[in-house]
Protein backbone atom coordinates (compact mmCIF):
# COMPACT_ATOMS: atom_id res chain seq x y z
CA UNK A 1 0.00 0.00 0.00
CA UNK A 2 2.56 2.37 1.22
CA UNK A 3 4.48 2.01 -2.27
CA UNK A 4 1.41 2.26 -4.24
CA UNK A 5 0.79 5.59 -2.46
CA UNK A 6 4.90 6.59 -3.50
CA UNK A 7 4.45 5.45 -6.80
CA UNK A 8 1.21 7.23 -6.96
CA UNK A 9 3.47 10.62 -5.59
CA UNK A 10 6.40 9.77 -8.12
CA UNK A 11 3.61 10.05 -11.30
CA UNK A 12 2.20 12.87 -9.81
CA UNK A 13 5.53 14.24 -9.40
CA UNK A 14 6.54 13.51 -12.69
CA UNK A 15 2.82 14.67 -14.45
CA UNK A 16 3.35 18.37 -12.50
CA UNK A 17 7.05 18.65 -13.56
CA UNK A 18 5.92 19.91 -16.88
CA UNK A 19 2.89 21.74 -15.62
CA UNK A 20 3.03 25.26 -16.66
CA UNK A 21 1.51 28.07 -15.14
CA UNK A 22 0.95 31.71 -16.99
CA UNK A 23 0.18 34.75 -15.01
CA UNK A 24 -1.96 37.73 -16.58
CA UNK A 25 0.42 40.25 -16.67
CA UNK A 26 -2.05 43.74 -17.07
CA UNK A 27 -4.36 44.50 -14.54
CA UNK A 28 -7.25 47.00 -14.12
CA UNK A 29 -6.77 48.02 -10.89
CA UNK A 30 -7.65 51.89 -9.50
CA UNK A 31 -4.25 52.01 -7.92
CA UNK A 32 -2.05 51.44 -10.82
CA UNK A 33 -1.08 54.37 -12.30
CA UNK A 34 -0.58 53.22 -16.11
CA UNK A 35 -4.32 52.83 -15.97
CA UNK A 36 -4.93 56.42 -16.27
CA UNK A 37 -4.15 58.88 -19.08
CA UNK A 38 -2.27 60.86 -16.55
CA UNK A 39 -0.12 58.24 -15.60
CA UNK A 40 -1.14 58.62 -11.88
CA UNK A 41 -3.79 57.56 -9.33
CA UNK A 42 -6.46 60.20 -8.84
CA UNK A 43 -6.48 62.63 -5.60
CA UNK A 44 -9.21 64.45 -3.82
CA UNK A 45 -9.79 67.40 -6.41
CA UNK A 46 -9.38 65.50 -9.85
CA UNK A 47 -12.61 64.49 -12.08
CA UNK A 48 -12.75 60.74 -12.74
CA UNK A 49 -13.65 59.59 -15.81
CA UNK A 50 -14.78 56.53 -16.74
CA UNK A 51 -15.88 55.89 -20.13
CA UNK A 52 -19.71 55.69 -20.25
CA UNK A 53 -19.83 52.56 -22.66
CA UNK A 54 -16.86 50.66 -21.27
CA UNK A 55 -17.31 47.37 -19.25
CA UNK A 56 -14.89 47.23 -16.72
CA UNK A 57 -14.43 45.47 -13.42
CA UNK A 58 -11.84 47.40 -11.28
CA UNK A 59 -10.45 46.57 -8.41
CA UNK A 60 -9.99 49.39 -5.39
CA UNK A 61 -7.08 48.40 -2.87
CA UNK A 62 -7.71 51.54 -0.40
CA UNK A 63 -10.03 54.05 0.87
CA UNK A 64 -10.42 57.57 -1.75
CA UNK A 65 -11.38 60.85 -1.58
CA UNK A 66 -13.34 62.17 -4.49
CA UNK A 67 -14.83 65.85 -5.95
CA UNK A 68 -16.74 63.67 -8.93
CA UNK A 69 -16.71 60.46 -10.14
CA UNK A 70 -18.16 59.30 -13.48
CA UNK A 71 -19.39 56.03 -13.55
CA UNK A 72 -19.94 53.48 -16.29
CA UNK A 73 -23.22 52.35 -17.06
CA UNK A 74 -21.77 48.61 -16.84
CA UNK A 75 -19.05 47.51 -14.88
CA UNK A 76 -18.02 46.78 -11.24
CA UNK A 77 -15.75 48.15 -8.26
CA UNK A 78 -14.09 45.50 -6.03
CA UNK A 79 -13.58 46.86 -3.27
CA UNK A 80 -11.04 45.51 -0.65
CA UNK A 81 -11.33 45.37 2.92
CA UNK A 82 -11.25 48.77 4.02
CA UNK A 83 -11.34 50.60 0.57
CA UNK A 84 -13.94 52.96 -0.26
CA UNK A 85 -14.83 56.57 -1.48
CA UNK A 86 -15.78 59.59 0.30
CA UNK A 87 -16.51 63.18 -1.06
CA UNK A 88 -14.10 65.73 -0.88
CA UNK A 89 -15.41 68.64 1.58
CA UNK A 90 -12.72 70.87 -0.17
CA UNK A 91 -11.17 71.51 3.55
CA UNK A 92 -7.87 69.09 3.15
CA UNK A 93 -5.69 70.35 0.26
CA UNK A 94 -3.68 66.77 -0.12
CA UNK A 95 -1.23 68.73 -1.99
CA UNK A 96 -2.73 67.49 -5.18
CA UNK A 97 -2.92 71.03 -7.04
CA UNK A 98 -6.31 72.10 -8.63
CA UNK A 99 -6.90 69.15 -9.88
CA UNK A 100 -7.85 67.52 -13.63
CA UNK A 101 -9.84 65.63 -15.25
CA UNK A 102 -8.49 61.56 -15.32
CA UNK A 103 -9.95 58.94 -17.68
CA UNK A 104 -9.32 55.30 -16.92
CA UNK A 105 -7.44 53.75 -19.89
CA UNK A 106 -9.12 51.87 -22.65
CA UNK A 107 -8.65 47.89 -21.46
CA UNK A 108 -10.49 46.47 -24.56
CA UNK A 109 -8.20 45.49 -26.58
CA UNK A 110 -5.90 43.62 -24.30
CA UNK A 111 -6.29 40.20 -26.34
CA UNK A 112 -5.46 36.71 -24.57
CA UNK A 113 -3.41 35.84 -27.36
CA UNK A 114 -1.18 38.41 -26.68
CA UNK A 115 2.46 36.38 -26.10
CA UNK A 116 3.69 40.09 -24.27
CA UNK A 117 0.32 40.18 -21.58
CA UNK A 118 1.93 37.02 -20.22
CA UNK A 119 4.56 35.37 -17.96
CA UNK A 120 5.41 31.80 -17.18
CA UNK A 121 5.27 31.15 -13.41
CA UNK A 122 6.14 27.65 -13.51
CA UNK A 123 7.74 26.04 -10.68
CA UNK A 124 9.39 23.55 -12.64
CA UNK A 125 11.55 26.85 -13.96
CA UNK A 126 13.75 26.55 -10.82
CA UNK A 127 15.96 23.35 -11.48
CA UNK A 128 17.21 24.51 -14.73
CA UNK A 129 18.96 27.29 -16.21
CA UNK A 130 15.13 29.26 -17.25
CA UNK A 131 16.28 31.48 -19.22
CA UNK A 132 18.29 29.26 -21.24
CA UNK A 133 14.60 27.75 -21.77
CA UNK A 134 12.00 29.46 -24.29
CA UNK A 135 9.10 28.96 -25.63
CA UNK A 136 8.35 29.64 -29.46
CA UNK A 137 5.25 32.18 -29.75
CA UNK A 138 2.26 29.66 -29.54
CA UNK A 139 3.29 28.47 -26.41
CA UNK A 140 3.77 31.77 -24.34
CA UNK A 141 -0.01 31.99 -24.10
CA UNK A 142 -1.66 29.28 -22.10
CA UNK A 143 -1.46 25.91 -23.71
CA UNK A 144 -4.34 23.24 -23.36
CA UNK A 145 -3.01 21.73 -20.24
CA UNK A 146 -2.02 25.56 -19.03
CA UNK A 147 -2.94 26.80 -15.39
CA UNK A 148 -3.73 29.99 -15.63
CA UNK A 149 -3.56 32.33 -12.98
CA UNK A 150 -4.73 35.76 -12.36
CA UNK A 151 -3.11 37.43 -9.60
CA UNK A 152 -5.03 38.12 -6.19
CA UNK A 153 -6.39 41.58 -5.56
CA UNK A 154 -6.38 42.67 -8.81
CA UNK A 155 -9.13 43.06 -11.66
CA UNK A 156 -8.74 42.58 -15.68
CA UNK A 157 -10.44 42.80 -18.72
CA UNK A 158 -9.16 40.13 -21.51
CA UNK A 159 -10.55 39.97 -24.95
CA UNK A 160 -11.17 36.38 -26.08
CA UNK A 161 -11.63 36.79 -29.51
CA UNK A 162 -10.53 33.69 -31.06
CA UNK A 163 -10.31 30.80 -34.02
CA UNK A 164 -11.34 28.33 -31.70
CA UNK A 165 -14.51 27.09 -30.58
CA UNK A 166 -13.15 26.33 -26.85
CA UNK A 167 -9.90 27.44 -25.03
CA UNK A 168 -9.04 24.80 -23.19
CA UNK A 169 -6.76 25.16 -19.98
CA UNK A 170 -6.13 22.93 -17.04
CA UNK A 171 -6.96 25.55 -14.12
CA UNK A 172 -7.98 29.45 -13.64
CA UNK A 173 -6.94 30.98 -10.29
CA UNK A 174 -8.70 34.24 -9.48
CA UNK A 175 -8.61 36.42 -6.46
CA UNK A 176 -6.18 33.08 -5.03
CA UNK A 177 -9.11 30.88 -5.66
CA UNK A 178 -7.99 27.84 -8.20
CA UNK A 179 -10.47 26.80 -10.14
CA UNK A 180 -9.92 22.95 -11.68
CA UNK A 181 -13.16 22.14 -12.59
CA UNK A 182 -16.02 22.38 -15.12
CA UNK A 183 -18.55 22.98 -12.43
CA UNK A 184 -16.29 25.14 -10.47
CA UNK A 185 -15.58 26.98 -13.53
CA UNK A 186 -19.29 27.30 -14.71
CA UNK A 187 -20.27 28.47 -11.35
CA UNK A 188 -18.12 31.26 -12.16
CA UNK A 189 -19.13 32.22 -14.96
CA UNK A 190 -22.86 32.71 -13.73
CA UNK A 191 -21.59 35.06 -11.16
CA UNK A 192 -21.33 39.03 -11.88
CA UNK A 193 -17.84 39.70 -12.44
CA UNK A 194 -16.94 37.18 -15.17
CA UNK A 195 -19.00 38.72 -18.00
CA UNK A 196 -16.97 42.02 -16.85
CA UNK A 197 -13.80 39.99 -16.91
CA UNK A 198 -14.09 38.30 -20.07
CA UNK A 199 -15.11 39.49 -23.90
CA UNK A 200 -14.86 39.01 -27.43
CA UNK A 201 -16.13 35.70 -28.95
CA UNK A 202 -13.88 32.95 -27.43
CA UNK A 203 -15.11 30.35 -24.61
CA UNK A 204 -13.10 29.45 -21.69
CA UNK A 205 -13.20 25.76 -20.77
CA UNK A 206 -11.67 24.67 -17.75
CA UNK A 207 -10.88 20.93 -17.68
CA UNK A 208 -8.77 19.86 -14.90
CA UNK A 209 -6.91 17.28 -17.26
CA UNK A 210 -3.37 17.16 -17.16
CA UNK A 211 -1.31 16.26 -20.30
CA UNK A 212 -1.58 12.36 -20.31
CA UNK A 213 1.20 11.52 -22.32
CA UNK A 214 5.09 11.45 -21.31
CA UNK A 215 6.15 12.64 -24.27
CA UNK A 216 4.30 16.15 -23.85
CA UNK A 217 1.35 17.52 -25.20
CA UNK A 218 1.03 19.53 -28.28
CA UNK A 219 -0.14 23.35 -26.78
CA UNK A 220 -3.28 23.50 -29.30
CA UNK A 221 -3.01 27.58 -29.86
CA UNK A 222 -1.79 27.10 -33.85
CA UNK A 223 -5.39 27.94 -35.11
CA UNK A 224 -4.16 31.26 -33.52
CA UNK A 225 -1.31 31.70 -34.58
CA UNK A 226 -2.16 34.74 -36.63
CA UNK A 227 -3.52 36.14 -33.91
CA UNK A 228 -0.61 35.63 -31.19
CA UNK A 229 1.83 36.82 -34.33
CA UNK A 230 -0.20 39.64 -34.64
CA UNK A 231 -0.55 40.69 -31.59
CA UNK A 232 3.43 40.11 -31.03
CA UNK A 233 4.86 41.65 -34.28
CA UNK A 234 2.35 44.59 -34.73
CA UNK A 235 3.10 46.75 -37.81
CA UNK A 236 6.63 46.33 -37.21
CA UNK A 237 7.05 42.91 -38.71
CA UNK A 238 9.78 40.38 -38.27
CA UNK A 239 13.69 41.68 -37.75
CA UNK A 240 16.36 40.77 -39.89
CA UNK A 241 18.28 38.05 -39.43
CA UNK A 242 22.04 37.81 -40.11
CA UNK A 243 21.61 34.45 -41.74
CA UNK A 244 20.61 33.14 -45.04
CA UNK A 245 17.41 31.13 -45.15
CA UNK A 246 16.26 31.67 -41.62
CA UNK A 247 14.44 28.45 -40.31
CA UNK A 248 10.26 28.77 -39.07
CA UNK A 249 10.01 26.61 -36.74
CA UNK A 250 6.50 25.46 -35.98
CA UNK A 251 4.46 28.12 -33.89
CA UNK A 252 7.15 30.75 -34.09
CA UNK A 253 6.42 34.30 -35.77
CA UNK A 254 9.21 34.77 -37.15
CA UNK A 255 12.36 32.82 -39.07
CA UNK A 256 15.58 32.23 -36.77
CA UNK A 257 18.98 31.01 -36.88
CA UNK A 258 20.40 28.22 -35.44
CA UNK A 259 19.25 24.95 -35.96
CA UNK A 260 15.98 22.73 -35.40
CA UNK A 261 16.21 19.48 -34.67
CA UNK A 262 12.78 17.05 -34.94
CA UNK A 263 12.58 13.98 -33.45
CA UNK A 264 10.29 11.04 -34.18
CA UNK A 265 9.53 9.28 -30.69
CA UNK A 266 8.42 6.12 -29.69
CA UNK A 267 5.38 5.66 -26.72
CA UNK A 268 9.01 5.64 -24.07
CA UNK A 269 9.71 9.27 -25.37
CA UNK A 270 9.61 11.21 -21.79
CA UNK A 271 10.03 15.02 -22.82
CA UNK A 272 10.66 15.95 -19.15
CA UNK A 273 13.89 13.49 -19.07
CA UNK A 274 15.07 14.23 -22.48
CA UNK A 275 14.40 17.90 -21.66
CA UNK A 276 16.91 17.58 -18.71
CA UNK A 277 19.15 15.24 -20.15
CA UNK A 278 19.88 18.28 -22.77
CA UNK A 279 20.22 20.53 -20.44
CA UNK A 280 22.66 18.46 -17.75
CA UNK A 281 24.70 17.20 -20.78
CA UNK A 282 25.41 20.13 -23.44
CA UNK A 283 23.84 23.16 -22.20
CA UNK A 284 25.31 23.87 -19.05
CA UNK A 285 28.64 23.36 -21.23
CA UNK A 286 30.98 26.77 -21.21
CA UNK A 287 30.87 26.55 -24.84
CA UNK A 288 27.11 26.41 -25.31
CA UNK A 289 26.81 29.60 -22.91
CA UNK A 290 24.84 31.08 -25.62
CA UNK A 291 22.59 28.85 -27.00
CA UNK A 292 18.88 28.54 -26.06
CA UNK A 293 16.52 25.92 -26.32
CA UNK A 294 13.06 25.65 -27.34
CA UNK A 295 11.52 21.70 -26.88
CA UNK A 296 7.70 20.87 -27.42
CA UNK A 297 5.60 18.48 -29.20
CA UNK A 298 3.90 19.61 -32.17
CA UNK A 299 2.49 18.57 -34.89
CA UNK A 300 4.27 18.84 -38.30
CA UNK A 301 1.92 18.86 -41.58
CA UNK A 302 2.69 15.42 -43.71
CA UNK A 303 2.73 15.78 -47.60
CA UNK A 304 2.18 13.53 -50.37
CA UNK A 305 5.39 13.98 -52.72
CA UNK A 306 5.72 17.23 -50.84
CA UNK A 307 3.15 19.21 -52.47
CA UNK A 308 -0.16 16.98 -51.26
CA UNK A 309 -1.63 18.04 -48.19
CA UNK A 310 -1.98 14.37 -46.13
CA UNK A 311 -2.50 15.45 -42.30
CA UNK A 312 -0.19 15.97 -39.61
CA UNK A 313 1.71 13.79 -37.05
CA UNK A 314 3.07 14.50 -34.01
CA UNK A 315 6.86 15.31 -33.37
CA UNK A 316 9.09 16.66 -30.93
CA UNK A 317 10.60 20.23 -32.03
CA UNK A 318 13.62 21.22 -30.77
CA UNK A 319 14.53 24.95 -31.57
CA UNK A 320 18.56 26.05 -30.84
CA UNK A 321 19.37 29.68 -31.09
CA UNK A 322 22.42 31.27 -30.04
CA UNK A 323 22.67 35.36 -29.34
CA UNK A 324 25.66 34.65 -32.33
CA UNK A 325 25.82 37.62 -34.69
CA UNK A 326 26.96 38.17 -38.71
CA UNK A 327 29.23 34.80 -39.42
CA UNK A 328 28.45 33.51 -35.99
CA UNK A 329 25.15 33.23 -36.08
CA UNK A 330 23.79 30.16 -35.47
CA UNK A 331 27.19 28.24 -35.12
CA UNK A 332 26.95 27.27 -31.77
CA UNK A 333 23.48 25.93 -31.99
CA UNK A 334 24.68 24.41 -35.17
CA UNK A 335 27.48 22.46 -33.20
CA UNK A 336 24.79 21.65 -30.00
CA UNK A 337 22.24 20.15 -32.87
CA UNK A 338 24.76 18.11 -33.94
CA UNK A 339 25.95 16.73 -31.10
CA UNK A 340 22.01 15.89 -30.14
CA UNK A 341 21.88 13.95 -33.60
CA UNK A 342 25.03 12.04 -32.76
CA UNK A 343 23.57 11.13 -29.18
CA UNK A 344 20.29 10.28 -30.76
CA UNK A 345 22.60 7.69 -32.97
CA UNK A 346 23.99 6.22 -30.29
CA UNK A 347 20.86 5.95 -27.68
CA UNK A 348 18.01 6.92 -29.46
CA UNK A 349 16.18 3.70 -29.24
CA UNK A 350 16.92 3.89 -25.50
CA UNK A 351 15.79 7.60 -25.18
CA UNK A 352 12.48 6.45 -27.17
CA UNK A 353 13.72 8.54 -30.15
CA UNK A 354 13.32 6.77 -33.16
CA UNK A 355 14.62 8.88 -35.89
CA UNK A 356 16.03 12.65 -35.75
CA UNK A 357 16.34 15.16 -38.64
CA UNK A 358 17.92 18.14 -38.37
CA UNK A 359 18.27 21.67 -40.51
CA UNK A 360 20.13 24.31 -39.58
CA UNK A 361 20.71 27.89 -40.69
CA UNK A 362 23.81 30.31 -39.94
CA UNK A 363 25.02 33.44 -41.02
CA UNK A 364 28.55 31.86 -42.49
CA UNK A 365 27.93 31.70 -46.50
CA UNK A 366 29.34 28.03 -46.47
CA UNK A 367 27.69 26.60 -43.55
CA UNK A 368 24.31 27.29 -45.31
CA UNK A 369 21.18 25.60 -45.04
CA UNK A 370 21.37 21.75 -44.88
CA UNK A 371 17.72 21.56 -45.50
CA UNK A 372 17.24 18.34 -45.92
CA UNK A 373 13.95 18.70 -45.75
CA UNK A 374 13.69 21.55 -48.50
CA UNK A 375 16.03 19.44 -50.92
CA UNK A 376 13.10 16.72 -50.52
CA UNK A 377 10.41 18.86 -51.43
CA UNK A 378 12.32 20.21 -54.32
CA UNK A 379 12.77 16.73 -55.83
CA UNK A 380 9.30 15.65 -54.99
CA UNK A 381 8.30 18.92 -56.85
CA UNK A 382 10.72 17.93 -59.67
CA UNK A 383 8.78 14.10 -59.47
CA UNK A 384 5.55 15.57 -59.89
CA UNK A 385 6.21 18.11 -62.40
CA UNK A 386 7.27 15.66 -64.51
CA UNK A 387 4.47 13.09 -63.83
CA UNK A 388 2.07 16.05 -65.07
CA UNK A 389 4.36 16.45 -68.27
CA UNK A 390 3.66 12.90 -68.65
CA UNK A 391 0.00 12.74 -68.01
CA UNK A 392 -0.28 16.01 -70.56
CA UNK A 393 1.95 14.04 -73.59
CA UNK A 394 -0.43 11.07 -72.81
CA UNK A 395 -3.51 13.10 -73.43
CA UNK A 396 -2.25 14.67 -76.88
CA UNK A 397 -1.57 11.05 -77.64
CA UNK A 398 -4.78 10.09 -76.71
CA UNK A 399 -6.27 12.93 -78.82
CA UNK A 400 -3.96 11.80 -81.49
CA UNK A 401 -4.74 8.88 -81.60
CA UNK A 402 -8.39 9.01 -81.48
CA UNK A 403 -7.53 11.64 -84.74
CA UNK A 404 -8.88 14.61 -82.41
CA UNK A 405 -5.83 16.16 -82.84
CA UNK A 406 -2.96 16.26 -85.35
CA UNK A 407 0.35 17.90 -86.06
CA UNK A 408 0.27 20.64 -87.47
CA UNK A 409 4.15 21.22 -87.64
CA UNK A 410 3.33 24.30 -90.23
CA UNK A 411 2.46 26.62 -87.42
CA UNK A 412 6.11 27.36 -85.65
CA UNK A 413 7.20 27.87 -89.22
CA UNK A 414 4.26 29.92 -89.57
CA UNK A 415 4.85 32.23 -86.67
CA UNK A 416 8.64 32.59 -87.87
CA UNK A 417 7.20 34.08 -90.71
CA UNK A 418 4.84 35.92 -88.33
CA UNK A 419 7.89 37.92 -86.90
CA UNK A 420 9.96 38.41 -89.89
CA UNK A 421 6.54 39.83 -91.33
CA UNK A 422 6.51 42.44 -88.55
CA UNK A 423 9.95 43.30 -89.03
CA UNK A 424 9.98 44.29 -92.96
CA UNK A 425 8.81 47.59 -93.13
CA UNK A 426 5.78 47.16 -96.04
CA UNK A 427 2.18 47.20 -94.84
CA UNK A 428 1.34 44.44 -93.83
CA UNK A 429 -0.31 42.00 -96.62
CA UNK A 430 -3.98 42.36 -96.06
CA UNK A 431 -4.14 38.64 -96.35
CA UNK A 432 -3.17 38.17 -92.74
CA UNK A 433 -6.12 39.32 -91.64
CA UNK A 434 -8.76 38.53 -93.97
CA UNK A 435 -9.70 35.76 -91.92
CA UNK A 436 -9.22 37.44 -88.34
CA UNK A 437 -10.91 33.71 -87.28
CA UNK A 438 -8.66 31.04 -86.27
CA UNK A 439 -9.15 27.76 -85.76
CA UNK A 440 -6.04 26.15 -83.79
CA UNK A 441 -4.15 26.38 -80.75
CA UNK A 442 -1.03 26.60 -82.41
CA UNK A 443 1.22 25.88 -79.39
CA UNK A 444 1.10 24.04 -76.17
CA UNK A 445 3.79 25.04 -73.86
CA UNK A 446 5.04 22.60 -71.17
CA UNK A 447 7.78 24.47 -68.40
CA UNK A 448 9.28 22.13 -66.10
CA UNK A 449 11.43 23.97 -63.66
CA UNK A 450 13.67 22.02 -61.01
CA UNK A 451 15.72 23.47 -58.65
CA UNK A 452 18.34 22.70 -56.12
CA UNK A 453 20.02 24.27 -53.28
CA UNK A 454 22.93 23.02 -50.72
CA UNK A 455 25.59 24.71 -49.04
CA UNK A 456 24.64 28.33 -49.57
CA UNK A 457 24.64 27.37 -53.50
CA UNK A 458 21.55 27.69 -55.23
CA UNK A 459 19.96 27.44 -58.89
CA UNK A 460 17.64 26.03 -61.23
CA UNK A 461 17.02 24.55 -64.50
CA UNK A 462 13.94 25.14 -66.54
CA UNK A 463 12.90 23.04 -69.17
CA UNK A 464 10.51 24.28 -71.98
CA UNK A 465 8.36 21.24 -73.87
CA UNK A 466 6.02 23.18 -77.16
CA UNK A 467 4.18 21.23 -79.52
CA UNK A 468 2.35 22.93 -82.21
CA UNK A 469 -0.97 21.12 -83.06
CA UNK A 470 -4.50 21.29 -84.68
CA UNK A 471 -7.78 21.02 -83.24
CA UNK A 472 -10.42 20.24 -85.48
CA UNK A 473 -13.36 22.42 -83.89
CA UNK A 474 -11.57 25.23 -82.54
CA UNK A 475 -13.01 25.90 -79.02
CA UNK A 476 -10.54 28.32 -76.96
CA UNK A 477 -7.63 30.49 -77.87
CA UNK A 478 -5.37 32.50 -76.00
CA UNK A 479 -5.11 36.03 -77.76
CA UNK A 480 -1.29 37.45 -77.48
CA UNK A 481 -0.67 40.37 -75.77
CA UNK A 482 -0.57 42.80 -79.17
CA UNK A 483 -3.96 41.53 -80.41
CA UNK A 484 -5.70 41.58 -76.71
CA UNK A 485 -7.36 44.84 -77.83
CA UNK A 486 -8.80 42.91 -80.88
CA UNK A 487 -9.86 39.84 -78.58
CA UNK A 488 -13.67 40.06 -78.97
CA UNK A 489 -13.36 39.95 -82.96
CA UNK A 490 -11.02 36.38 -82.47
CA UNK A 491 -13.55 34.98 -80.11
CA UNK A 492 -16.72 36.42 -82.14
CA UNK A 493 -15.42 34.96 -85.27
CA UNK A 494 -14.48 31.61 -83.83
CA UNK A 495 -17.75 29.21 -84.82
CA UNK A 496 -16.78 30.37 -88.69
CA UNK A 497 -13.71 28.78 -88.89
CA UNK A 498 -13.99 25.81 -91.39
CA UNK A 499 -13.07 22.67 -89.82
CA UNK A 500 -9.33 21.75 -90.52
CA UNK A 501 -8.63 24.91 -92.44
CA UNK A 502 -6.10 26.62 -90.94
CA UNK A 503 -6.63 30.50 -90.36
CA UNK A 504 -4.12 32.50 -92.09
CA UNK A 505 -3.78 34.19 -88.66
CA UNK A 506 -1.73 32.69 -86.33
CA UNK A 507 -2.47 33.14 -82.19
CA UNK A 508 0.95 32.34 -80.99
CA UNK A 509 2.28 35.28 -78.90
CA UNK A 510 3.58 37.73 -81.32
CA UNK A 511 5.94 40.69 -81.12
CA UNK A 512 3.99 43.83 -81.32
CA UNK A 513 2.15 44.79 -84.27
CA UNK A 514 2.72 48.70 -85.26
CA UNK A 515 -0.47 50.96 -84.97
CA UNK A 516 -1.35 50.79 -88.18
CA UNK A 517 -1.77 47.34 -88.22
CA UNK A 518 -3.60 47.51 -85.04
CA UNK A 519 -6.21 49.87 -86.12
CA UNK A 520 -7.04 48.01 -89.36
CA UNK A 521 -7.73 45.25 -87.46
CA UNK A 522 -10.19 47.34 -84.88
CA UNK A 523 -11.90 48.97 -87.83
CA UNK A 524 -12.75 45.18 -89.13
CA UNK A 525 -16.54 44.37 -88.09
C1 LIG B 1 -14.64 35.18 -33.66
O1 LIG B 1 -14.59 36.31 -34.52
C2 LIG B 1 -13.52 36.31 -35.45
C3 LIG B 1 -13.57 37.60 -36.21
O2 LIG B 1 -13.41 38.68 -35.36
C4 LIG B 1 -13.62 35.09 -36.34
O3 LIG B 1 -12.52 35.05 -37.22
C5 LIG B 1 -13.64 33.83 -35.51
O4 LIG B 1 -13.83 32.71 -36.32
C6 LIG B 1 -14.75 33.90 -34.46
N1 LIG B 1 -14.63 32.74 -33.60
C7 LIG B 1 -15.65 31.99 -33.23
C8 LIG B 1 -15.33 30.88 -32.29
O5 LIG B 1 -16.78 32.19 -33.61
Amino acid sequence: MGSLLFLLGVLQLLAAARAAYKQWIPNTNFETASNWDKERVPCASDVIHFEKNKVLSVFVGSPHTVTEMFLPLNGELLLAPGAGFAAFDGSWDSGCGSGAVLRFADAEQRSWFDPALWKDVSPAGGREPARRIFSVDEERVPCQYDDVIFQPETSFRVNLDSSQPVIRLRSISLMGQELSSAEAWAEYLGGPSAPRQFHGNGTLQVTGARCPHSSGCACGNTQDGHRICASLLGAAGCPALPCQSPLRPLGHCCGVCGAVVTLDFTPDFDLQKYQDRVVQSWLSLPKYEGVQMAISKVHSAQTFLGLLPRGSVPVIQIVLVDGGAGEQAGTAAQQLATDLVGDIAQHGAALGISSSRMEVATGSTLGGQAGGRAARRIAAGTVLGLLSGLLVLGGILFLYRKGKLRPCPLHLHRLWDQAEDTASPEPASDKGFDNPMFDVVSGLCLGIRGAWGRGGAQGSVLGVFCWGCCFPSPSFAFPSPAAAGTAGIWLGGGGAAGAGSPGPADVLPQPPVRPQRDRDLTARP
